[in-house]
């Protein structure tokens, strides 16, 4: 159907291919490591990560840091190998994402998008497109904890109401709440969360950063972070600037670094650089 073909589209990868004899991803861990990894965006001239080592603990809850352009988000694409690294390796629990299959590493993945895309389809659909074949009581389960089963049942056909065009539309908080319930229901190891940059209201503001709190639980988690708030209470903290990791620590000790970047942004109380 429609949604399947849509969700055909999103998980391919331009010029990302599954190898023979690649096999299925079962990741328990979250454990994320970068080794040696220099990469080079298609069409650029010299690549935004040189020799990039990076290792992240289970479980461990990271902050991505640094200005515009700095490469935060292309770190949790090559992690989604939405892109091949040019040399070094992306490894997950140990394994090169290059052997196994693209369905199966993303079906590893839970992602939080800055804007969630929702489909033109039931919101019970919408959330259940993490893990299709979901009971309507696991799908209810998921919204509760995701913050999302208040403004759901206050509207006339609650989980049946369509979203979109001719149906109802939703904030932006609701529709974070909306990706959150999905990521429950995923229920994987590694969760990246891309943090809204515009302001939510703040009602909504809290009842995500509730819901998220209660997701992050017993998971490795990637936050690409705009809020200080957010990024003082995470365990470390990676500061990217033009590609390269300038600075990495938890916020006590990157904010009394003498001339830090962290430390600066933290004075200026703006994570924007
Ligand atoms: N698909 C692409 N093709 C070519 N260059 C790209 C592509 N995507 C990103 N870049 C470039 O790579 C660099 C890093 O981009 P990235 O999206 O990782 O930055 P970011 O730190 O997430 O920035 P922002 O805070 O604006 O989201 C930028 O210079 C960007 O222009
Ligand atoms: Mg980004």
């Amino acid at each position: 159907n429609e949604m399947e073909e849509l969700v055909a589209i999103f998980d391919q990868a331009p010029g990302v291919q599954d190898h023979k004899g690649a096999g299925k991803a079962a990741f328990t861990q979250g454990d994320v490591r970068f080794d040696n990894v220099t990469f080079q965006y298609p069409g650029q001239d010299t690549p935004l990560y040189r020799d990039l080592d990076v290792s992240i603990t289970p479980g461990s809850r990271v902050a991505l840091v640094g200005p515009s352009g700095s490469g935060k988000t292309t770190f949790t694409k090559l992690i989604q190998r939405l892109y091949d690294t040019t040399t070094g390796r992306v490894l997950i629990d140990g394994v090169d994402v290059r052997d196994v299959t693209q369905d199966s590493l993303r079906a590893h993945i839970a992602i939080v998008p800055q804007e969630p895309m929702l489909f033109h389809r039931s919101l019970a659909e919408n959330i259940a497109y993490a893990r299709p074949g979901a009971t309507q009581a696991e799908i209810e389960r998921a919204a509760q904890l995701a913050n999302a089963s208040a403004f759901i049942e206050r509207l006339p056909e609650g989980y049946a109401t369509l979203v979109g065009e001719r149906g109802v539309k939703l904030s932006g908080g609701e529709r974070q709440r909306v990706a959150i319930a999905r990521a429950f229901l995923a229920d994987a190891p590694l969760l990246i969360f891309d943090e809204a940059t515009s302001s939510l209201d703040s009602e909504s503001e809290v009842l995500v950063q509730d819901a998220m709190h209660r997701l992050m639980a017993g998971r490795t988690v990637i936050v690409v972070a705009h809020r200080l708030s957010t990024v003082m209470e995470l365990d470390r903290i990676l500061v990217f600037s033009k590609g390269a990791l300038k600075e990495d620590g938890s916020h006590a000790e990157l904010v009394r670094r003498e001339g830090g970047i962290y430390r600066r942004l933290f004075e200026l109380q703006s994570l924007e650089g």
